[in-house]
């Protein structure tokens, strides 16, 4: 019988952007539990460190503002000499404003698509190559979101934002698929960090209800009636970082309990 692999990413090295809270900070637990050596990024540097001691030896915490080029490409070949080559990156650094189209400024706009969609760009560049320099056919999560499969309200610049990371997951999954790296990303609903609670309270205000009627309504959407978790996200991009998830490429993985099903 074969034996079950109970860390299926064993010997891997991966980079995490956003790694300092939320999402980013389950993801980065759970690769560790997995097995992989991670370097853990993020531009709250004293949060990266915080979850680099919390998921325990042999992870490094590295200071990274994913939407500037350089220091994308310094961190990255860092974070390779730091853990002796990279196999996996997930590109999770995300943020999000709450405005009507008619009342949102360029500035937000332009906010949204610097971290979510250039930030992804600039991220999976940057791992990409130096994939390629070595041969790895490694890969690669970006996380985007509901918001990449439906529009939604308030939400415009944001939805377009990852609506651009699941175009482009698709199209850089197609570049490199020959060279044997796969590029998938996931598409999380309701999660409970700290952007839902920025979002529920934004949220309410705008539309003159109250923080709990958001959130009752959030789950309400849920077939699966809760509130999504961290964790629910994170066990979803360890397999698809695996080779559970070897013949999967371009996909985005909705993660969300049903309240979308494309
Ligand atoms: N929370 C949700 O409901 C939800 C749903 C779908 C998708 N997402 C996506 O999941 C990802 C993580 O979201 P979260 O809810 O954990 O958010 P969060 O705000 O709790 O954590 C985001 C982390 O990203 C870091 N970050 C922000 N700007 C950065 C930058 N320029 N460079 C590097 N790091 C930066 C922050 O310091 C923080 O540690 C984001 O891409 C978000 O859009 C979240």
């Amino acid at each position: 019988m074969a034996p079950v692999v109970t860390r299926p990413l064993e010997g891997r090295r991966a980079l995490v952007t956003g790694g300092g809270a939320g999402i980013g900070r389950a993801i980065v637990l759970a690769l560790a539990a997995a097995g992989a050596r991670v370097a853990v990024t993020d531009l709250d540097e004293s949060a990266a460190r915080a979850v680099t001691a919390e998921a325990g030896a042999g992870h490094v915490a590295l200071r990274l503002d994913v939407t500037d080029a350089a220091e994308t490409a310094r961190v990255v070949a860092a974070a390779a000499e730091a853990l002796g080559g990279l196999d996996a990156a997930v590109a999770n650094a995300g943020i999000s404003t709450m405005a009507r189209v008619v009342d949102l400024t360029e500035a937000e706009w332009d906010a949204n698509m610097a971290v979510n969609a250039k930030g992804v760009f600039l991220t999976d560049q940057a791992v990409v190559r130096h994939f390629l320099a070595r041969s790895t056919r490694g890969a690669i999560v970006n996380t985007a979101s509901l918001a990449a499969k439906v529009g939604a309200p308030l939400l415009a610049h944001y939805s377009a934002s990852k609506f651009a990371v699941a175009g482009f997951t698709q199209a850089l999954a197609r570049e490199v698929a020959p060279q044997g790296i796969r590029v998938n990303c996931v598409c999380p609903g309701f999660v409970q960090t700290s952007m839902q609670a920025r979002e529920v309270l934004w949220e309410a205000e705008l539309r003159g209800v109250t923080p709990e009627a958001v959130r009752a309504e959030y789950v309400a959407l849920t077939p699966l009636g809760r509130l999504q978790t961290p964790e629910d996200v994170a066990d979803v991009v360890v397999f698809l970082l695996g080779d559970g998830a070897r013949f999967m490429t371009g996909l985005a993985v909705d993660v969300n309990g049903g309240v979308f099903m494309s």
